[in-house]
């Protein structure tokens, strides 16, 4: 990285520096070679709900379980308004103050507060200075998270490998850009989104819609790219996605289906078919699985067809043998599993 990039001033990172969440940043960050088996999350018997004017209060979530782990990317999916968002900011510790909580939610095993540093969140918009270079920006972002006790060049470093992580180093001198200056693309921008939030390398990352308004090869390289993230540093990621193409679809691990606040499907992504079919929902010859599931299971709209017969039953039916089927099959008795097993890790 060239030298005519500007400090951030002084007075500035000082007092970033005296912030009590930066002294935790610092901790973490030089405590981070202590974790190296990465984090466990695991949540059980969840509600969230909020407040509703006919009914007191409305539940979002309604008591499910799952887990995510080192190394691996968790796919959350389901229609719109399903919950996502929310299961994502319980999971962060970061709810609104309107919303009621209720469960477990462990960290390695134990209920801890997630510590800061060791986990990041990108939210689905970005926010950024859009007359700003990647480089500039990436790298006065670095001098504002990493600690001052960080050598200057390390930080330099730091900010250009990731740069270079989320392959953005074509563009490392292109304007963000906006709506009245033209720079980078939709897909660039999320990148460099995550790009500020990987730079303290948190061993735990939350993505809320990483490809939402992408094009399908946009979101497969910005996928691609989030699974290599957490396969190189053994790092837990979990992600809401809204409509993965089917080649997004496949690169995830494991995938946690809901529908209006249930669980309808958790585990590996690879058997959500089969679970599909064996309860009289197969997916269609030459059907993006994802398409069919999101279809299945979203009664804001019309009926749908039951399998190969022409039975047309409500959607809302089709939601409850999901849910009822999901509670007694193997795939669920396999999250109890894992659950337990992470908490006496
Ligand atoms: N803090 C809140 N107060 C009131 N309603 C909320 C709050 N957070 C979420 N909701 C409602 O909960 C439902 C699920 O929202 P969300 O988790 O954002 O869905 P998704 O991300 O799956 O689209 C929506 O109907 C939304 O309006
Ligand atoms: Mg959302």
């Amino acid at each position: 990285m060239d030298s005519s990039i500007d400090e951030v001033p002084n007075n500035m990172s000082k007092k970033k520096e005296s912030d009590p969440l930066i002294m935790a940043t610092k901790i973490n960050i030089s405590s981070k070679d202590d974790n190296n088996d990465g984090i466990y999350l695991s949540w059980k018997d969840l509600w969230v709900s909020v407040p509703d004017k006919k009914v007191g209060r409305r539940p979002i979530l309604e008591g499910i379980s799952g887990y995510a782990q080192p190394g691996e990317v968790l796919a959350i999916m389901g229609p719109s308004g399903c919950g996502k968002s929310t299961l994502l900011d319980a999971l962060a510790g970061r709810l609104a103050s309107n919303t009621r909580q209720s469960g477990d939610i462990l960290v390695n095993g134990r209920k801890q507060a997630l510590a800061f540093g060791t986990s990041a969140y990108v939210t689905q918009d970005d926010t950024l200075m859009t007359t700003l270079t990647v480089k500039e920006t990436v790298y006065y972002s670095a001098q504002l998270q990493l600690p001052q006790s960080m050598p200057l060049h390390e930080k330099k470093e730091r900010a250009e490998e990731t740069i270079k992580e989320m392959g953005l180093q074509e563009a490392m001198n292109t304007r963000i850009g906006g709506w009245s200056l033209k720079g980078l693309s939709g897909g660039q921008k999320r990148r460099v989104s995550i790009c500020i939030e990987i730079l303290t390398r948190p061993k735990l990352l939350f993505l809320d819609e990483p490809t939402s308004g992408l094009d399908s090869a946009a979101s497969y390289h910005v996928m691609n790219r989030i699974i290599k993230i957490a396969q190189q540093d053994m790092r837990t990621i979990v992600a809401s996605i809204h409509q993965p193409s089917s080649e997004v679809f496949e690169l995830f691990d494991n995938l946690c289906l809901l529908s209006y606040g249930k669980t309808i499907y958790f585990g590996s992504s690879s058997k959500a078919n089969e679970f599909f079919a064996i309860n009289g929902f197969p997916c269609p010859y030459m059907r993006n699985p994802s398409d069919h599931y999101l279809r299945t299971i979203n009664k804001d709209f019309d009926n749908i067809e039951e399998g190969f017969g022409k039975n047309i039953i409500s959607s809302s039916k089709a939601i409850d043998t999901l849910v009822m089927s999901y509670e007694s099959s193997e795939a669920c008795l396999n999250v109890r599993q894992k659950v337990l097993t992470i908490c006496q890790k």
